[in-house]
């Protein structure tokens, strides 16, 4: 009986020839493995597809609560961006991808696993990097790569002389791939950094100049920077997501044109569309802006670049990721609360933003009284922590504000009668007597 290999299958002209070089020159048994991440065009015929081009079983799974909650609301929650720009649509889905192959490998006592990635790119590293780390066992294989098929140009000309039918295959000059978190699109026919993207090659969003001449308002509430819920209703992660991507699209939100460099170095330019994910990145950032003290939203930002890194080079399944991870668990604990955007065509404005632990303190602003000038012109300014936010309990009783400052995030306090941050009632029954703590 012939050995055993399960194939991650788009249905693509390059995982049909994979599927074919598999039988034909590894004379493999070969299963498919296609992932419902929210592509609009439907999964129905995958399975299908891969049996009549000769795979022994297809396997097809709806991948895309899992892919929301575990891997796309974590970049969020990260604020991951590569580059600047890139929200990481697709290089999220890559590990996801690999640990159901792994998977479906063990389920189905498969010895190889195998990719339709080409010897150029991100993805077959990614790709090597998750196997390497969730199954050294299993022996990776990648037909185009070994047969060098280098463009869809390559792929066509050798589907015809094997005679793999091309009937239902999109050749298209632009290579797209879109889930729910957004759509890559790669120009291939606008190689010159000078060629513009004609009106059809985006799919998820109208554009600006067609886009409605009346803003939308949406509220997006997150709880622990995970969003929950919409204009006030609570909905389940797809249902959000793709209600977002729908009413950001409509105003041409989360349009991006960027040359980025691929894992390699190589530059690769890249169009991409994230509606929905754009619009949560900029209500999580603002709801962080109220929420993270300085020191942390600094970490924060230094932490954020490293995650994008990592999603971006494949680094999912490592220590370092599950432990960025980890302190982002801690630090977006407390970041709760609901943000008001604003969209129209193509521009988004925070337009409020409210939560139950605020330390945006405008009792700290609206005052012009020495006491909170001497504090603000310290050498670096308010001490970090921020000033704890008001509670009724804290405005009250001047102690337990003390203690909720001494967090473990705060500097060693030396002993000292003041409280550092006096809650406003504190204060107040402190006006005119000077805090020598920090002046002298
Ligand atoms: N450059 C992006 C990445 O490496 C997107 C890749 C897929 N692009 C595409 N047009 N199909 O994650």
């Amino acid at each position: 009986m012939a050995a055993k290999v399960v194939l991650a299958f788009s249905g693509g002209l390059d995982t049909l020839i994979a599927i074919h070089w598999l039988r034909t020159v590894r004379n493999l048994r070969v299963v498919t493995f296609s992932a419902h991440l929210g592509q609009p065009d439907g999964m129905a015929p995958l399975g299908e597809r891969a049996i009549a081009l000769g795979a022994s079983a297809a396997h097809v799974g709806d991948l895309r609560d899992t892919f929301l909650q575990e891997y796309a609301f974590r970049a969020l929650r990260a604020d991951a961006v590569y580059e600047g720009g890139y929200l990481l649509s697709s290089a999220l889905t890559r590990p996801l991808i690999a640990s159901e192959l792994v998977r479906i490998a063990e389920e189905e006592g498969c010895e190889f696993v195998a990719h339709g990635c080409r010897g150029v790119g991100n993805d077959q590293i990614r790709f090597e990097n998750c196997m390497r780390a969730l199954a050294p066992d299993l022996t990776v294989l990648a037909p185009l790569r070994e047969l060098k098929l280098q463009s869809t140009k390559d792929d066509v000309e050798y589907a015809r002389t094997v005679g793999i039918p091309l009937t239902g295959i999109r050749r298209e000059v632009l290579s797209i791939e879109q889930n729910l978190w957004g759509a890559s699109i790669r120009l291939d026919p606008f190689l010159d950094p000078w060629g513009e993207a004609g009106r059809e090659t985006h799919v998820m969003t109208t554009p600006p100049e067609e886009a409605p001449d009346k803003p939308a308002h949406v509220e997006i509430e997150f709880k622990k920077g995970i969003p929950v819920a919409l204009d006030r209703k609570e909905l389940p992660p797809i249902k959000l997501v793709d209600t977002l991507n729908k009413i950001a699209g409509r105003h041409a939100i989360g349009r991006l044109e960027m040359i980025e460099n691929r894992i390699s170095g190589v530059k690769s330019r890249e169009l991409y569309e994230a509606p929905g994910a754009a619009a949560l990145y900029a209500a999580h950032a603002a709801l962080e802006e109220i929420t993270l003290d300085k020191v942390s939203a600094r970490v924060r930002e230094i932490l954020s670049r490293e995650y994008a890194r990592m999603v971006y080079d494949g680094l999912w399944f490592t220590p370092l990721r599950e432990s960025v991870d980890s302190f982002f668990d801690r630090l977006q604990r407390d970041v709760n609360g609901t943000v008001r955007l604003k969209l129209y065509r193509g521009g988004m404005q925070i337009s409020g933003r409210r939560g139950p632990r605020t330390l945006y303190r405008p009792d700290l602003l609206a005052h012009c009284g020495e006491e909170v000038f001497e504090l603000a012109a310290l050498p670096g300014g308010l001490p970090t922590p921020a000033p704890p936010p008001v509670t009724t309990e804290a405005a009250d009783n001047p102690d337990s504000a003390t203690a909720d400052s001494s967090s473990a995030l705060a500097p060693p306090t030396p002993p000292a009668p003041a409280p550092a941050h006096p809650a406003p009632a504190a204060r107040t029954a402190a006006h005119g007597r000077r805090d020598r703590r920090h002046g002298e």
